[in-house]
């Protein structure tokens, strides 16, 4: 069997929570291969809503596994909080849920380290979600990381040995700190942890493979934010492409099957960097009031603008998506007409390649396109899109070269149009 990856193709917030709880009765196993409590992933059923974090979102149908793998980072007391009030509301996951034991660990110190070196950078700071996940991926590459594993042997002097060495780069940044009630909790938190099963993901996951168990892999973030390949340095620490669903997981490259590209029928973008289709006026407001465009987990208000295709097919090339999937299209159904861009104007030339660069001196080239301006949220199958949505579609299709599979009309799981196309 293979493992189907389902992506963020824009910066993040795509619906990817929705999504992988709306495929998951297709799946057996669901997992997550990075990133952290950055994420906030939103499901809502049965009048109900949760936001995920740390937690893959294939807990909430009918006892699949999920496995948190080794390319996430965790931080054992967000867990906690996650996990227990999942458990509050009648969803125990100490049976369901695995963690790979390589999965490294984000400290107290990390989440300090996080807001110290934003502090630093004043004006050019990247906005972080201050989860430490920048620190915690910069000691695991620096081989200086402690692991889910390392709790089983010795931890409290590998705990020790990590937290001096942060404690002298606080003090060399004269970052004043108190980490006490923290540094308890998290201990508490500990232990909490260990009652999960802590797994060699690894062997785990390649066993199903083998045994012909089907997996689909979680992306967090987006494309634009990867590490290599989004807006760098305005980007998170992991790769949040295709790719890292093979390291994140220890999977082969020729065990990916399908890829999910997901995106809004607009885009949006938290914290700072560049961001070529922005709109910083009402239609912007517009978008944010409908879209209630506001972070799953920090609250903080999200930034809007209009889709962006040139970005978009970087994405896709770089992920190799095979199935487009278009979120919140109902949050246009009032807009008169639609702007998409099809090209970058740099210096009077005009450009579809995605740049090394996104600066300031980029123009986006839009083509303007008839709205829908009808109620999409009922919307039960593709046989009602209005004509003009269909369009859209179709224009969207032809301009990415993936076909749409699935259309999303609202944030529950009902509002979902699987669309009967040829793969
Ligand atoms: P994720 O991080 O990719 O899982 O996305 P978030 O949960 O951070 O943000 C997506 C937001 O849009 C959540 O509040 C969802 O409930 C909501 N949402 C998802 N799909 C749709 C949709 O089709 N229409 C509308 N109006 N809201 C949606
Ligand atoms: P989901 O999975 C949107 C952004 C932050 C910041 C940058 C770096 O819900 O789509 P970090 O804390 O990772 O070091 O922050 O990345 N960011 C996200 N934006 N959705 C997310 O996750 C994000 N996770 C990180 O706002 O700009
Ligand atoms: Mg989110």
């Amino acid at each position: 069997m293979k493992v189907d990856v389902l992506l963020g193709l824009q910066w993040g917030d795509e619906g990817k929570g929705k999504v992988v709880d709306v495929l998951t009765p297709n799946y057996d196993v669901i997992t997550r291969f990075q990133g952290g409590p950055n994420a906030g992933h939103t499901l809502e059923f049965d009048g109900q809503k949760y936001v995920l974090r740390s937690i893959p979102s294939g807990i909430f149908q009918g006892g699949k596994i999920n496995i948190i793998g080794n390319g996430v980072v965790l931080d054992p007391l967000l867990f906690k909080i996650e996990a227990e009030s999942l458990a509050e509301s009648g969803h125990d996951l100490t049976k369901q849920l695995y963690i790979s034991k390589k999965a490294h660990l984000i400290l107290p110190t990390h989440r300090i380290l996080d807001a110290a070196y934003e502090a630093a950078k004043g004006d050019a700071k990247i906005g972080t979600t201050g989860k430490g996940i920048g620190p915690t991926y910069t000691d695991k590459i620096s081989r200086n990381g402690l692991r889910v594993g390392d709790l089983l042997h010795n931890f409290n002097e590998k705990y020790a040995k990590a937290k001096a060495r942060h404690e002298a780069i606080l003090q060399s940044l004269n970052y004043d700190y108190d980490i006490a009630e923290l540094e308890k909790q998290w201990f508490d938190a500990i232990e909490y942890l260990k009652q999960f099963h802590l797994i060699d993901s690894e062997h785990v996951i390649n066993g199903y493979l083998k045994s012909g168990k089907s997996v689909l892999a979680e992306g967090a973030q987006g494309t634009l934010l990867d590490i290599d390949f989004g807006s760098y340095p305005f980007v998170t620490s992991s790769n949040t492409v295709c790719a890292g669903a093979c390291t994140g997981l220890g999977v082969a490259p020729n065990r990916i099957g399908n890829v999910y590209g997901i995106f809004k029928a607009y885009c949006t973008r938290v914290g700072s960097g560049p961001f070529p289709t922005e709109l910083s006026d009402e239609t912007g407001e517009k978008i944010r009031a409908i879209g209630h465009e506001f972070g799953a987990v920090t609250g903080r208000s999200r930034r809007c603008g209009w889709i962006d295709l040139v970005a978009l097919k970087y994405a896709i090339m770089v992920d190799g998506v095979t199935h487009l999937i278009m979120m919140k299209s109902d949050v246009l159904d009032t807009f008169e007409t639609i702007k998409a861009c099809v090209a970058y104007k740099i210096n009077g030339e005009e450009t579809r390649q995605f740049p090394f660069e996104i600066g300031d001196d980029i123009e986006p080239v839009y083509v303007e396109l008839p709205g829908w301006q009808c109620d999409m949220t009922g919307i039960q199958s593709e046989t009602e899109f209005p004509k003009a949505f269909s369009d859209y579609i179709a224009f969207l299709e032809k301009e990415l070269e993936v076909p749409i599979k699935i259309v999303s009309v609202g944030p529950d799981r009902e509002q979902t149009i699987v669309r009967h196309i040829e793969k």
